[in-house]
């Protein structure tokens, strides 16, 4: 499908009064299904229910599952397993699972701001918070991360806590897209000043367990206070998005609660099957197998881009310490959404434009693949970027930055 000038710009504009189109999901939507190699994704490919019993899961009484709407807020034993990911930091009765990561991030945005609320917001992002804070009329302030670290500024946060006295922080940590993560030191230090000041931590931790160096610790860990909230799934670093299965924990049970009830507007109940097959999944045994998968796939795939990478000139791509990608500057030109698009239109290769994370210039390229389908596709790309730096400028609307 080709894509014409209009839905570029429709990528910048809202879906109804107050809610931005949400860029990279719609710009996913429209042509993961027919790009002939897809480096748009960020988490590490998806495994079959075949595969997955190589890594210890049984389906053996599946069969006899009655498909109910099962527990509303996830069973119990599937709470517990979570729990269990936070070491018993959160209390399996402030744990409540969602369709994904994607349903707790609006309950969390739903459950806890409202219109007028001063917010301070990561940025660049996967925008889908920053879409639902404006939404609901939140005062947004973005911390901007800066090249080349891209760390989360928390001296600045800390700073902004004292003087605006936010409602809340929403941090995705490891960030997404430029895989940066904090160190517990700095999460520790970011943790008390929000107690002091009463302010929620929101963390999307949703590429937890991806990290190549340090690990890292959730927010939940850290905090000293029930101010938190952290949400993460099985989409990214298990490499199960089409289990549709989520969660958002929270210190508070008031909050948790809050998150309950408007779920029961949204979607009632998690699917009962995805309930009972993340409790396979989230045994320690299996988790400790599919963290290993997910880090060595994306560490075989950045060796691959290592090596093909030419020069400095044609793309940059920054240290990627976790997640699934790789971000990487476009030096020659600031247009990337248009860049993205005549990549997909000459050679069916999708990337993610760094427009539909609030950062023109950049491109998000996936490095979760098989690396046999990685090497052929950056390979691919890199020709094509050749092709298109060498030919004619790139001209048109430049959307959103
Ligand atoms: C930071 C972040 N949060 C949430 C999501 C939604 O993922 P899911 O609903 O599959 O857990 C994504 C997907 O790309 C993401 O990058």
């Amino acid at each position: 499908m080709k894509m014409s000038l209009e839905l570029l710009a429709s990528l910048e504009s809202e879906i109804v009064k107050g809610l931005p189109v949400f860029c990279l999901e719609r710009w996913q939507s429209l042509h993961e299904t027919t790009a002939r190699i897809n480096l748009s994704e960020s988490g590490v490919h998806p495994l079959s229910l075949e595969e997955l019993g190589e890594y210890g899961v049984d389906y053996g009484d599946l069969l006899k599952l009655e498909l109910s709407y099962g527990w509303t807020r996830g069973s119990p034993e599937l709470r517990k397993a979570i729990s269990e990911l936070y070491e018993g930091s959160v209390d399996p009765e402030n744990i409540v699972v969602t369709a994904g990561s994607a349903e707790a991030n609006l309950l969390a945005v739903l459950a806890l701001i409202s219109s007028g609320d001063v917010v301070l917001v990561d940025s660049p992002n996967y925008m889908q918070i920053p879409g639902l804070l404006r939404w609901v009329g939140a005062k947004v302030m973005y911390l901007r991360r800066k090249p080349p670290k891209w760390d989360f500024p928390a001296q600045r946060a800390i700073g902004l806590m004292e003087e605006l006295k936010p409602r809340a922080i929403f941090v995705t940590d490891p960030n997404n897209p430029t895989g940066s993560y904090m160190s517990r030191r700095e999460l520790k230090e970011l943790a008390s000043e929000a107690e002091r000041r009463g302010t929620v931590l929101v963390f999307d931790e949703v590429y937890w367990g991806t990290e190549r160096g340090e690990s890292k610790v959730s927010v939940a860990q850290v905090s000293t206070s029930e101010n938190f909230v952290s949400v993460s799934s099985l989409s990214k670093t298990y490499g199960l998005p089409g289990l549709r299965l989520g969660w958002i924990s929270s210190g508070s049970r008031s909050i948790a609660n809050r998150v309950w009830s408007i779920k029961d507007y949204v979607s009632i109940a998690p699917p009962v099957l995805s309930d009972r097959v993340a409790v396979k999944i989230l045994q320690p045994d299996v988790v400790r197998k599919l963290r290993i998968r997910a880090r060595r796939v994306v560490s075989e795939n950045l060796e691959t881009i290592n090596k093909l990478l030419p020069n400095e000139e044609l793309i940059r791509p920054y240290p990627s310490l976790a997640g699934a990608y790789v971000w990487a500057e476009v030096p020659w030109t600031n247009n990337t959404l248009r860049l993205s698009y005549r990549v997909y239109e000459a050679s069916g290769i999708l990337v993610a434009p760094g427009e539909c994370f609030s950062a023109r210039g950049y491109v998000r390229v996936g490095v979760g693949l098989k690396p046999e389908i990685l090497r052929v596709g950056f390979a691919e790309l890199l020709e094509v970027l050749s092709n298109i730096k060498n030919s004619e400028p790139l001209s048109g609307t430049a959307p959103r930055s």
